[in-house]
């Protein structure tokens, strides 16, 4: 095997509709090494899920199908296999956690037999030696009594206990490789971080390399070693947790921080939002897709940038024209932001509903 566990290079997962292709997924690269956890991370609809299903092969086809690409794990291309091939990477090589576990789990099946089958199929274990390896796998994610809640229905967990039954079930045959997506989002808080502690603990004593899915930028800094920023089914910026924080070049990503609560801030700092909505994906806009909600835009925008290395850090990419950390560019930014934020008044002040949304950036403004 290379440097890379996975490897997904140009992915394109599109959706067929009646009005025409929802590009889900378009022209999306990036590689994970062994034992490495990388965060995937954006706002709703940019394509997260999908990346991950196309992953997997487990996508609804039809609609969905896989327009280009490649998904190279452990060097073979996992959209070249036979479904039966690709059965004993899910749940082997490749285990991977939803954000509702009531979707997974059989509520037919004791969380037992549940565990056990994923054991007989792909490690060939006896009856016996899966009821055992299930038992300390239930003891491992945490739950009491593990011997005694083998013989339990799913709902007759709660919903924290229902995930780490999940996870029990993805790391149960050691894969190389842990999908996670949002899996903590229907949980309550305390919870919440529970979950994403026993993930982060299992994965390192283990060596499981992971993929995290979230929205949420602060669930990314505190467990993962580097982080994609996706966009309108695009990769946007990529770089180490570290250096995304402390050096973000693209203005979606500086968005997406203003908008996470920092601890190392005043109690009462605005978090800022980013103005406007995600573009339609069967429309997209031509060139940059975040060019209708941005303050940096100008007309060289209208051109798609490439994905290329920041100066001087080639782990470090981004999608943008602009040098963000420009002052010039930073002025342009600000009379933008203002100039949109004096629309949004006038318009309340005269509550005009004339439909224009004062959330884009008139094209006008662009140098
Ligand atoms: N079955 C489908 N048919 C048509 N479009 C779909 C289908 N499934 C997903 N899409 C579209 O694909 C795009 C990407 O969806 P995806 O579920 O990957 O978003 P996401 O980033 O995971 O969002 P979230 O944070 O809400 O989970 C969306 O625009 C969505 O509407
Ligand atoms: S390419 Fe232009 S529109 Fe896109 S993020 Fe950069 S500055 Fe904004
Ligand atoms: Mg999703």
């Amino acid at each position: 095997m290379g440097e890379y566990l996975l490897q997904v290079q140009d992915l394109k997962t599109y959706f067929k509709v009646k009005a025409g292709r929802v590009r889900a997924v378009d022209g999306v690269s990036f590689a994970i090494k062994p034992g490495e956890k990388l965060g995937v991370v954006g706002e709703s609809g940019c394509g997260k899920s999908v990346t991950a299903l196309s992953i997997m092969r487990l996508l609804p086809q039809p609609p969905g199908e896989i327009a280009g690409g490649s998904v190279l794990f452990e060097d073979q291309d996992l959209l070249d296999l036979s479904e039966g091939e690709m059965r004993k990477i899910r749940g082997g090589k490749i285990g991977m956690i939803f954000q509702d576990p009531m979707t997974c789990l059989n509520p037919t099946m004791t969380v037992g037999k549940q565990i056990g089958e994923a054991l007989r199929i792909h490690l060939k274990l006896s009856k016996d030696e899966a009821q055992k390896r299930a038992i300390s796998l239930l003891e491992q994610v945490g739950i009491p009594a593990a011997a005694e809640r083998i013989n339990s229905y799913p709902h007759q967990f709660s919903g924290g206990m229902r995930q780490r039954v999940m996870i029990a079930i993805a790391l149960a045959c050691n894969p190389t490789l842990l999908i996670a997506d949002e899996p903590t989002t229907a949980l309550d808080v305390t919870v919440q971080a529970q979950i994403l502690e026993l993930i982060n603990g299992v994965c390192t004593d283990f060596g499981t390399a992971v993929m995290l899915i979230t929205h949420d930028l602060g669930v990314v800094a505190g467990m993962t070693d580097r982080v994609v920023v996706m966009y309108a089914g695009k990769v946007v910026e990529m770089a180490s947790t570290d250096e995304l924080y402390a050096n973000p070049r693209h203005p979606y990503t500086l968005g997406l921080l203003g908008s996470v609560p920092r601890l190392d801030e005043e109690r009462h700092s605005q978090l800022t939002t980013i103005e406007g909505a995600p573009p339609d994906l069967l429309q997209p806009p031509p060139g940059c897709p975040f060019m209708p909600r941005c303050a940096f835009a100008r007309a060289i925008c209208r051109t798609m940038p490439p994905l290329d290395p920041v100066a001087g850090d080639s782990a470090h990419l981004k999608a943008c024209w602009v040098d963000v950390t420009d002052p010039a560019e930073q002025a342009y930014a600000e009379r933008r932001r203002q100039a949109r934020f004096e629309r949004l008044l006038a318009a309340t002040n005269s509550q005009s509903a004339n439909g224009q949304s004062a959330g884009a950036v008139s094209a006008s403004e662009e140098k």
